[in-house]
Parts: structure tokens; sequence; C-alpha cells
């Protein structure tokens, strides 16, 4: 099972990939964020896509959900493992902590956020009961475990518009929504996964408290920084437990 893993905020390349070759895939939805880099990391063939871009620049509205979904799948993708930086909601969801959600609640608007939209013999919907693939976050939790790193193993992803980040107000509403992390690319991209029936799974890495909790006048940008940067080392970690497993 080919692993493309999708990489958000603080991790446009992948540390010790070996690099086998680069392939530009041409898409019916426009372009994706980059050419896809195909490689072995600790001896497993894996697949990667910089979501912003290989030099960080396409924020994430503005992000081709479609084309890179559909590039991954038609570049031999069986599964993704997707990145994403995070606000932390829940009281557990500290700076710097890795979480596994298994839910998500959608308030983004105006994304091109489906296959099934035109040219169609029939209407289409699909079941998505559970957003997120439960043998892919098994298989996330036992490598944290294995490998030492604290993880959250689920939890309600809210999926905002951005590039802002969000009031404390909207904050204190998707607490009460039930939302214990927030992030701006969660979707469409497990929707459109699960349009293409290919499993799908998320390492949200908390960057910051979301606004308004703990007394934060204001979310640093200096601070999201530098936890993400810890984070990421332990998504690193992760993937090293992960992949040969
Ligand atoms: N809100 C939305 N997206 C984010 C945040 C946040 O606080 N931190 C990192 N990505």
């Amino acid at each position: 099972m080919t692993l493309a893993i999708i990489g958000g905020t603080g991790l446009t390349r992948l540390r010790g990939l070996e690099i086998a070759r680069r392939e530009m895939v041409h898409t019916p939805y426009g372009e994706a964020s980059g050419p896809i880099t195909h490689g072995q990391l600790y001896g497993r063939p894996v697949m990667f896509l910089a979501r912003h871009g290989y030099g960080h620049t396409i924020p994430p509205h503005q992000v081709n959900f479609r084309a890179n979904l559909w590039a991954l799948q038609q570049a031999g993708a069986e599964r993704v493992l997707a990145v994403a930086a995070v606000g932390g909601i829940a009281e557990d969801l500290h700076p710097g902590r890795l979480a596994f959600p298994d839910q998500i609640i959608d308030y983004t608007h105006g994304r091109d956020h489906t296959f099934f939209d035109r040219d169609l013999a029939e209407v289409v919907h699909v079941d998505f009961t559970h957003p997120y693939d439960a043998d892919l976050r098994a298989r996330l939790q036992a490598a944290a475990d294995a490998a030492g790193i604290d993880a959250r193993p689920n939890g309600c992803y809210g999926a905002t518009q951005g590039p802002r980040l969000e009031t404390a107000a909207e904050i204190r509403r998707m607490a009460r929504d039930g939302c214990d992390m927030v992030g701006m690319t969660g979707m469409p991209e497990a929707g459109l996964a699960r349009e293409l029936e290919l499993p799908y799974a998320t390492c949200a890495v908390t960057a910051n408290w979301a606004a308004g909790l703990h007394g934060q006048a204001e979310v640093s940008m200096a601070d999201i920084e530098e936890n993400l940067r810890t984070g990421i080392d332990r998504v690193r970690a992760l993937l090293g437990s992960l992949i040969p497993a």
C-alpha cells in the first residue's frame, strides 16, 4: 500500500527521503500544489506533496485540493496521511502535542469541494459518517506508542476558511460545537479523499492555543513557529516508527 504524505505548514520537505523522481501530474482540475516527489523513506516507497507548495506560498483557501488528491491517486497513492497544523481547543491539546482526529466539522466556504459536480450520469452521494480511516489511525497511534510520542488518539477537527485566525467568539462557538482543534485545510481534503475512496487520516500538530483561550491576549506567530518546529520533529519521529512497521 503506497503511502502518500501531504505536508502542511512546517513540513515542506521530508528529511531522509531518498528522492527517486519528481512527477508533475496534469489533472482535469488544474495544477496540484507542486510536483509529486517519489522516493524511499525508511526503506519503503513513499510519495510526498507539499500542500502549500514547496516554497509555502499557497494560502489555505487557494490550495487546489481536488488537483492534489487526484494527482496523488493518479501517481499511485493507495492511502494518504495528511500532516496539518492546528490550534488547540481541547484542554489537553497543548502546543506541540500531536492528535489523530476521528471527526471533522466543515466551516469553510467557496472551495471546490467535490469531484461529483458536473457531467454526471446521476447524482452521487458518498457516506462520510467516519471521515478518517480507522486502520490508518490505529497504525498512527501504535507508531506513536512505540516511539514514546504522546499523541491524542482522537478529536474533532474544525476546518475554518482562513487565512486569518479565528476570533475568540468563533473559537467559543467551535468549542460548543464539540471541536477539539481548529485548522484551515482539513476540508475539503478529507471529503475529496473519501470521494476517491482513498483511505485518509490526519496527524494534527498543535501549533498554538486557539484564539482567546488560556488568557491569551493574541495569538503569537513567533510562538506558532517555535511550537511547530517541536511538533514537526515529533512527526518525523512518528514517521520513523510508522513507515517501517
Ligand atoms: N486556527 C486555525 N488554523 C490554525 C491555527 C489556529 O489557531 N493554528 C494553526 N493552524
